[in-house]
């Protein structure tokens, strides 16, 4: 199946499992963010990989549901966290609605998301709720960080890897291994793919944090917001790393406020120019994505199908959304 069916058989399985029920306070802030134009990476991901490892993709559309459903609760709780406006170029649901619709609807979806793992049944059912709550947990520990992160210098770039491994890339890792334990994949096999999924998705979270600063106007999120509440990106770390006393003086104050003046983002823009990081990241989302293409060799699938592996890996870099 190409990419753009996953998408479409995707869109149809939530349409008809996702509807508003009361009360509808609670339930239309869900309905209303998993049906903004989100980009489904993950749910792609899931029912790709079990199709690859010789599974049915009807088989994984609840599973691809569930993993989805949870991408959407971290986002209502992030956009909470990151005092977000704009989420898919639309009104954030804290925003659109109050802090406390946003804590309850991104609960209940939640639990939602878990709750669709019981259409699997026995050794099935088991793995895949391991995995569900282990990289939930691995989520938050990860989303921690980097609230933590904000309020210090005391980090460097391999703290910051950590922390976007687990906030972003163990989900996409947890897909792909949604779509392997589906289709009774062997182990080695369900290894690998969960090892680019990892790899895959620190290069999507570099990725994100390039297109917060350098992006165009229709990434859909508030322009350098990572800049107004003094996240430690890639960015950030690498220029702290690279610049002379005077320069990293500046910074620290200007990262001592919180909020963005524009004053504050264009001298945060300036210095990330004159170390060039907006180069070095590029750099590492490459060798991040290349790492991904490595994973692949092992995989005991056709050619063909690792090559829809790679050609996905490479798009996902290429990405401006
Ligand atoms: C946003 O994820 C949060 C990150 C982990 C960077 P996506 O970029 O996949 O967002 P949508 O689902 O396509 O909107
Ligand atoms: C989000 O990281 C990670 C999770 C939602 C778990 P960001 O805070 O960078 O994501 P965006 O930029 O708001 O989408
Ligand atoms: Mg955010
Ligand atoms: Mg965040
Ligand atoms: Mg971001």
């Amino acid at each position: 199946m190409i990419l753009k069916n996953y998408k479409a058989v995707f869109l149809e399985h939530l349409a008809k499992k996702i509807k508003v029920k009361e009360p509808a306070s609670l339930y239309e802030p869900i309905v209303y963010i998993l049906n903004l134009e989100g980009k489904r990476i993950r749910p792609v991901l899931a029912l790709m990989s079990c199709e690859i490892f010789g599974g049915k993709v009807n088989d994984a559309l609840d599973a691809a549901l569930a993993i989805e459903m949870f991408h959407n609760f971290s986002l209502i709780h992030d956009d909470i966290m990151d005092a977000a406006p704009l989420r898919r170029g639309k009104v954030t649901v804290h925003e659109k609605w109050s802090l406390n619709t946003g804590i309850l609807s991104g609960d209940a979806l939640l639990v939602w998301a878990k709750q669709l793992l019981e259409s699997y049944d026995g050794d099935k059912y088991k793995r895949l709720n391991t995995l569900f709550t282990k990289t939930a947990l691995e989520v938050c520990e990860g989303q921690q960080y980097d609230f933590d992160f904000e309020t210090t210098f005391d980090v460097d770039v391999s703290n910051y890897i950590k922390m976007i491994t687990q906030k972003t890339a163990v989900l996409l890792a947890a897909s792909l291994k949604f779509g392997a334990i589906i289709a009774g994949a062997n182990q080695e096999d369900s290894d690998n793919i969960y090892q680019y999924g990892l790899n895959l998705g620190i290069a999507f979270q570099l990725q994100d944090d390039y297109l917060d600063i350098y992006g165009k106007e229709d990434f859909g999120k508030q322009r350098a917001g990572d800049i107004i509440e003094n996240k430690k990106t890639f960015l950030v770390l690498k220029s702290f790393e690279l610049m002379n006393d005077q320069d990293r003086e500046e910074l620290i104050k200007l990262y001592g406020v919180k909020g963005g003046s524009d004053k504050k983002i264009e001298n945060v823009i300036t210095l990330f120019n004159k170390y060039k990081v907006s180069e070095l990241i590029q750099l590492e989302i490459k060798k991040y994505t290349s790492q991904a293409i490595q994973n692949i060799e092992n995989l005991s699938i056709s050619a063909q199908k690792k090559e829809s592996l790679v050609i996905f890996a490479e798009q996902l870099m290429e990405r401006k959304i």
